[in-house]
């Protein structure tokens, strides 16, 4: 199957790298364009170097309404339009409830959740004046199950703003999914301090292994694209087995 995106416009957040870049790369191979909105400059836009057709870069935090705003403008000029978004930048924060200050938790609070709802509020209006679309937000397995504080909460929240949006926005016509991987390997756990913690680990995954990014970008093309057309405030797991 080609062009499974094909004349699809696509927002990507955390575009940059891991999970997000590898997401951009396969939604431009299948079709799209996609804009990548991220803070890290200097990846996000090598990325756009490397595919001129079909990725734009934007600077965007996450976390600013402002930015929110410029992305979809800098999209609706470009493109015309927007069909899909993928609500996936985010941070983990490896503290206990001791050791996390209440400014790094507000901070989690602001990048992991509240960005959801920016990105659902700003872009996801624009797909339902369209009354077309699909939204993929990105929680994790720690959405379903316990993980460190912080990231686990905001993950749950992510998954619980997901059935809100999905009741909202069925009856116009656009899709609201959260994906919930397990253990990837990206630069977010590969060059953090539990990296040999993390590798000990993925020893004990059913599956014995990490997953590699593609294979969640995989799950967000299904998501995006109309094969999923029946799928609406559902929790899809890609995760090697480790929650069965
Ligand atoms: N890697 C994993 O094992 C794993 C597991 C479950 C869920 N996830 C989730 O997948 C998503 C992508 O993670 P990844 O593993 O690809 O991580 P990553 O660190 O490789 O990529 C995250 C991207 O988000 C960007 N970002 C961070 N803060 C931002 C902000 N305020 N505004 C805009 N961009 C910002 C970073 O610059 C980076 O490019 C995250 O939401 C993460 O929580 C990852």
């Amino acid at each position: 199957m080609v062009n499974r995106l094909e004349n699809k416009v696509a927002i990507i957040t955390g575009g940059a790298s891991g999970i997000g870049a590898a997401a951009a790369k396969l939604f431009a191979k299948e079709g799209a364009k996609v804009v990548i909105g991220d803070l890290n400059v200097e990846a996000g836009q090598a990325l756009a170097n490397e595919f001129p057709e079909s990725i734009t870069f934007v600077k965007q935090d996450v976390a600013s309404v402002e930015d929110w705003e410029n992305v979809r403008d800098v999209t609706l000029e470009k493109y015309g339009t927007i069909d899909i978004l993928v609500n996936n930048a985010g941070i983990s924060v490896a503290k206990s409830f001791f050791t996390m200050s209440v400014e790094e938790y507000r901070r989690i609070v602001e990048i992991n959740q509240v960005s959801v709802f920016l990105g659902i509020q700003i872009v996801g209006a624009v797909l339902k004046d369209k009354g077309y679309g699909s939204i993929v937000n990105t929680s994790s397995l720690n959405g379903l199950v316990a993980g460190a504080v912080g990231y686990t909460d905001t993950k749950f929240a992510v998954r619980g703003m997901t059935k809100a949006a999905s009741a909202e926005l069925a009856p116009q016509g656009v899709r609201v999914n959260s994906i919930h991987p397990g253990v990837i390997e990206t630069p977010m756990t590969m060059e953090g301090d539990a990296v040999e913690q993390i590798k000990e680990f993925a020893k004990h995954i059913p599956m014995r292994r990490m997953a590699q990014p593609e294979e969640v970008a995989n799950l967000m093309l299904y998501l995006a694209s109309d094969e999923s057309s029946y799928s609406t405030g559902s929790e899809f797991i890609v995760d090697g087995g480790m929650s069965q």
